[in-house]
């Protein structure tokens, strides 16, 4: 019998193109993944900007904190040299360009909320939730993440019905209370750090479960039979070659 192996394309096909731009989200659909996720954080003048790293260094031509560049700065810079030379051009994206992609091309997708020390979660919250409010996307197609619990309370308060996960590296043996908390539909963990008696109880609980980043399949074979749902994966192709 044919087995779903169900991936989320982590950053986009971060395996293919420069993570967290639109090159690596055009890839999503024919690397075999109906889930995208991306990182956002604010600019300095208090944009959602697509973009893993608290600094600019490692994925673009420019230096500098992103939390102290404004979009304009942050637009002007380079994030596909980095990868390659066919990807020069590339730009960090917004998440209003992301949502209209997405939108458009019916993914899922899946917000990690990225809180850096000295952010304002707050204001990361309402300013993602007005790009999305503008956005018209249906919220069915958004999941927030992000490992600051708090985060995803205040998501919970101001747009409830958007899908919230916790994202931990190891399950922490308190993980109902934070998920009660948060009322989440999943959780996220690294899958080197997931053990059978954790997956089982969470299962147990009802909540999806979600590893990341195993980038090839031989690494999570026991996993999927413990009930893991979904791997978020920077190569969604390798699992689509082999779920039979
Ligand atoms: O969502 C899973 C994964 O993205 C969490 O870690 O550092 O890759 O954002 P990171
Ligand atoms: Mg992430």
């Amino acid at each position: 019998m044919k087995k779903e192996h169900k991936t989320t394309a982590h950053r986009g096909v971060s395996s293919l193109a420069p993570e967290n731009t639109m090159a690596a989200f055009k890839l999503v659909k024919e690397q075999g993944s109906q889930w995208i996720e991306i990182d956002v954080q604010l600019s300095a003048d208090g944009v959602p900007m697509v973009i893993h790293d608290q600094t600019v260094n490692r994925c673009t031509n420019g230096r500098g904190k992103v939390s102290e560049m404004s979009l304009s700065q942050l637009k002007m810079l380079d994030a596909g040299g980095w990868f390659g030379d066919m990807y020069v051009g590339e730009r960090i994206p917004t998440l209003a360009e992301t949502l209209m992609y997405v939108k458009e091309a019916g993914h899922d997708l899946n917000i990690e909320l990225k809180v850096y020390p000295g952010d304002n979660v707050h204001a990361l919250c309402d300013k993602v939730k007005l790009v999305i409010d503008e956005s018209e996307i249906p919220l069915s197609q958004i999941l927030f993440s992000s490992f600051d619990n708090e985060a995803l309370h205040q998501m919970m308060r101001i747009l409830p019905l958007v899908r919230r996960g916790q994202l931990w590296q190891k399950i922490p043996d308190d993980a109902y209370s934070l998920l009660h908390k948060i009322e989440a539909y999943s959780v996220h963990c690294d899958y080197r750090f997931l053990t059978e008696q954790k997956a089982q109880l969470i299962k147990e609980a009802g909540y999806q479960l979600y590893c990341y980043t195993p980038n090839f399949p031989e690494l999570v074979e026991k996993h999927w039979q413990w009930g893991v749902d979904m791997m978020i994966t920077d190569d969604p192709k390798a699992y689509a070659l082999t779920a039979d």
